[in-house]
Order: C-alpha cells, then sequence, then structure tokens
C-alpha cells in the first residue's frame, strides 16, 4: 500500500509512517513546520489549512489510503486559539474525508478519547458524548464533519505514549526524563486512561485499514491505570526510583484546560472486528522499554531536522 500520512512529524504520524515503511508499505508523510531529515520515506511540506495545498498533495501522492493524524493537540494552546484549534481540528478533518470519498481513498481519522466528560469511565462507542474542553470540543466536531461527508470513514478514538522526534512529546517521555534525572514529580491519583504504546496502535490502524472497516472504534488498551499508577509502572520497568512520583488528585494543583477525569474506554468493538485483543498497559510497556534499549529514541531525534 502507498500511504498518505499527515501530521508525519507528530508522536503519532512518524511511529506509524516508519512502522508501515518497516512492514513493506511506502509513505508519503505531509509534515508542516518540522521537516524531517533521513527519513525512509517521502515528504512534502503542506499547510493542511489551505485547502488547495491539501487537495494538491492528495493528488501528488496518489495513495491507496489516507491516516490522518495532524491536529491542534495542545488543549492549553486550544484555550488560547480556539479558532485555530477550531479549523485543524474540526473544519480540516471534514475537507480531508471528503476528497477522500471523492477519490474513493480509504480514510482514518485520528480522534480522542477526550470526547467523553469522564465521569464514569468504561465507555463504548455508543455512549453519550460531552467533550469539557475546547480541544476535545473541536476534535468532536472534527468526528461528526468526517462522518458527515464520509460515511465510510474510519473514526478511531485512542491515547497512546511513546518516543517522539522532540523527545518531550507524551506522557511516557515526561516521566521517562524526570524519573531518569531524580528529578520529583506528580502523579494524579484520581485520572485514569486506557493507554496504547503508540508503535501498538500504529499495527492496529494498519490492520484496520486492511480489514475494511468503517465508523468509529475506542482503539484504546483493555486495560486502564491512574496517571499516577502508570509513572511508577515506568519507574518500576526502567529501574527508576517510584517514590520520586508524588501522588497527588488533580484538583491539587491548577492547570489550564479542564481534563475529564475517568477516560478508560473499551476496545471490545475493535478486538472482536479484529479477532485479537489489544495489548495491555504492562504489555505497551515492555515495548517502550525495549526500543529504548535498542536506541529507538536516538533514532527519532536524529530525524528532527
Ligand atoms: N497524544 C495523545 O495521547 C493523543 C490522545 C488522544 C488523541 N490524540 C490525537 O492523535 C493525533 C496525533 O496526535 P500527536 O500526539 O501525534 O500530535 P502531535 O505530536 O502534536 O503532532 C501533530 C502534528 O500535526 C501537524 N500539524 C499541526 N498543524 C498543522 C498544519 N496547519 N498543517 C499541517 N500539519 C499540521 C504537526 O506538524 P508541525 O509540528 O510540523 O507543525 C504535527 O506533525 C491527533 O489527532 C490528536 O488529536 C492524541
Amino acid at each position: 500500500m502507498h500511504l498518505l500520512v499527515t501530521g508525519a512529524s507528530g508522536l503519532l504520524g512518524l511511529n506509524l509512517s516508519l512502522l508501515a515503511v518497516r512492514e513493506g508499505n511506502t509513505v508519503t508523510g505531509l509534515v508542516h513546520s518540522h521537516g524531517l531529515s533521513g527519513v525512509p520515506f517521502q515528504q512534502m511540506q503542506v499547510d493542511l489549512l489551505q485547502e488547495q495545498e491539501a487537495l494538491c498533495a492528495i493528488q501528488t501522492a496518489k495513495p491507496d489510503a489516507i491516516i490522518h493524524c495532524a491536529a491542534q493537540a495542545n488543549l492549553n494552546l486550544a484555550e488560547r486559539d480556539p479558532q485555530l484549534t477550531q479549523r485543524l481540528n474540526a473544519e480540516m478533518p471534514g475537507f480531508l474525508a471528503a476528497a477522500a470519498k471523492q477519490n474513493q481513498i480509504p480514510f482514518i481519522h485520528i480522534s480522542t478519547d477526550a470526547v467523553f466528560d469522564g465521569e464514569r469511565g468504561g465507555y463504548v462507542e455508543d455512549d453519550p458524548v460531552r467533550p469539557i474542553s475546547v480541544y476535545a470540543k473541536t476534535k468532536l466536531a472534527g468526528e461528526q464533519a468526517v462522518l458527515e461527508n464520509n460515511p465510510d470513514a474510519i473514526v478511531a478514538r485512542v491515547v497512546f505514549y511513546g518516543w517522539s522526534l522532540s523527545g518531550v512529546r507524551s506522557l511516557g517521555e515526561f516521566f521517562f526524563n524526570n524519573l531518569k534525572e531524580s528529578h520529583p514529580v506528580n502523579g494524579f491519583t484520581d485520572t485514569f486512561f486506557s493507554p496504547l504504546y503508540v508503535e501498538d496502535l500504529s499495527k492496529v490502524l494498519l490492520d484496520m485499514l486492511t480489514s475494511g472497516l468503517i465508523g468509529i472504534y475506542h482503539v484504546v488498551s483493555p486495560e486502564s491505570v491512574s496517571k499516577y499508577a502508570f509513572g511508577v509502572r515506568i519507574a518500576d520497568r526502567f529501574g527508576f526510583n517510584p517514590q520520586l512520583i508524588s501522588p497527588i488528585k488533580s484538583s491539587e494543583i491548577k492547570r489550564g484546560a479542564s481534563r475529564s477525569l475517568n477516560l478508560s474506554l473499551n476496545p471490545g468493538k475493535v478486538e472482536k472486528a479484529l479477532g485479537y485483543t489489544l495489548p495491555t498497559v504492562d504489555d505497551g510497556l515492555e515495548q517502550f522499554y525495549l526500543r529504548w534499549q535498542q536506541g529507538y529514541p536516538k533514532q527519532l531525534q536524529s530525524y528532527a531536522s
């Protein structure tokens, strides 16, 4: 397959593009402000807010499928610049999904666990949504625009961590970087999520594409953990001191955007469709650790030009 991956410099887009190439596909990665050097795939510099640039990229790359990972994914920036966030997260996905439909190209849109209010957890795809931040509201609007314009699209609600181009993008890297330097950090005991390791998520997304799925899926770990417990497990796996992590409630410190407390999702629908169980949190952390041992974080950071 020849894949067009948007946001190819981002945490998901870069890991996904590299994995897709390793699995025998070719990739055209769309980058924006961060060009990449030495990656084993083609890249094109495109501002997706310029519709003509986006269309031109699709026509030039002639992909067999599009995986749309680009977004304004910074929650605090979303509160400060809701208009830009609305254009990028809510409007542009609908435009790209329509272009994919017109060209009869399968389309995966990446959405978020944060479309739920987090009051209950264990959410399935049909549960009522109630996003509570600008970021989450625009991501929900993006899902809706995608499915209105292209009912054959896949909408994957995800949450993930891994090694990134900058080395500081994911929650996993936050704990790793601080604990490695023996810096004390806080870990929230009342905030739950179901994170997948990003390369595991990438494999599942490719399987969803080749299986011809359509509609909304929760593509997350079947296990949920608090952010505190997640940090402690990272400390344990890498041999750092877990007591550097202070267990606190999220209400004890002030953060910018509102965050939902229990965002554990149920991945049963995608597991049934694909015929396998998604990785547990410890399975994912084992990969996160093995890839570090193999020098993968340094390899990724070497692509920053
Ligand atoms: N990280 C998580 O745990 C998480 C959780 C739930 C959902 N998601 C969703 O997963 C997807 C990927 O997230 P991520 O963490 O990989 O994001 P990320 O690391 O912040 O990467 C975002 C990507 O979007 C690109 N981009 C931003 N503005 C653009 C523009 N105007 N034109 C073209 N490209 C643009 C960025 O390029 P430049 O940097 O070059 O500008 C970057 O490659 C997003 O849809 C996000 O909402 C993420």
